[in-house]
């Protein structure tokens, strides 16, 4: 068996998170600059079902008998060797790295995942429909964060534009007109598992003002969408400002990510908000093609770790 490899895209949520989680429809698309990749390399002399994995970036070096069932590596795995129906897999050793910063709301666990299993139905000189990848994905998210939309295993998986609203069939997004923006990272690692069960705690002492806010976010994301499929874009800015209003309402921004939303703001962005679990991790920023750069350099200035500008298509 030779070796495989697969890679897996990082991802944004443009408008709709934490709202999700509750019903609400959320639009999110990949990042295709950062990524997670599985290397799967045969051990020939090994006994079989010994397998070997190496994450160098979180210090792991082990055997997989060695890792807790919940693992998510471990999950990850059991959940590929069974869709596959691999009783028995030959040995393997499997190396993981990523460029995707992890709990900073770019969708790092969920890509390590899809790596992995695509990487181990490649090795097995087999294939998984992507929705088979998703819900192995799917059940590796619960570790991370309890209760999750199912939307970074979707928009990882599949790698494309999304509308996304939980336990529906995946919709897709027409994108009428490419638009640029800027991600600004705070630097500050935010587990979602926090903000996600926190927010949780405040809706059920208070459900009829978080219902109003879910649902106000709600109507921000269809306007979002007409927008994005009929091509305007520029209605797009004060949509994400509405949404990072809300956000604050729910109490999952941060004084970080609220500097660097007003930075983006006052530099020339069109509109910017948190993205993902919040309190830390990343924002994003709508600009004009030739403002990215200027954005983004007032985001670093104003304290962002990392910047990435991308184009949607
Ligand atoms: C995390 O990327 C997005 C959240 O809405 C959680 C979820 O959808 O599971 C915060």
């Amino acid at each position: 068996m030779p070796a495989t490899s697969a890679s897996a895209p990082g991802k944004v949520i443009l408008f709709g998170e934490h709202a999700v989680v509750y019903g609400q429809p959320a639009i999110a698309v990949p990042v295709n600059q950062v990524s997670a990749k599985a290397i799967i390399t045969p051990l020939i002399a090994a006994s079989p079902a010994a397998i070997q994995i190496e994450a160098p970036a979180i210090g792991l070096d082990a055997n997989l008998d060695e890792l807790s069932a919940d693992d998510p590596i471990a999950v990850a795995l059991a959940g590929a060797f069974a869709a596959l129906s691999v009783e028995q897999p030959p040995a393997f050793k499997l190396r993981i790295s990523s460029t995707i910063p992890v709990a900073a709301g770019l969708g790092s666990g969920a890509a390590v995942s899809v790596a992995i299993i695509r990487a181990v139905a490649g090795f097995l000189g087999r294939s998984l429909a992507d929705k088979a990848v998703s819900d192995i994905a799917y059940e590796v998210e619960k570790l991370h964060h309890g209760t999750p939309s199912g939307i970074d295993n979707i928009v990882v998986t599949y790698g494309k534009p999304v509308y996304f609203i939980k336990n529906r069939q995946l919709d897709t997004l027409r994108v009428g007109a490419p638009f640029s923006l800027v991600i600004g990272d705070t630097g500050i690692s935010s587990p979602t598992r926090e903000a996600v069960g926190d927010l949780r705690t405040d809706w059920q002492a208070d459900p009829k003002t978080y219902d109003s806010l879910f649902a106000a976010v709600g109507e921000v994301v269809q306007q979002a969408r007409a927008a994005i499929e009929s091509g305007a874009t520029g209605a797009l800015g004060p949509l994400l400002d509405a949404n990072h209003g809300h956000l604050q309402a729910m109490g999952v921004s941060s004084p970080e990510l609220d500097v660097l939303v007003a930075a983006a703001r006052a530099s020339g962005a069109l509109g910017a908000k948190l993205s993902g679990g919040g309190r830390g991790g990343n924002m994003i920023a709508l600009v004009e093609e030739p403002d990215a750069d200027t954005v983004a350099l007032a985001l670093q200035s104003a304290g962002a770790t990392n910047t990435i500008v991308f184009t949607v298509r």
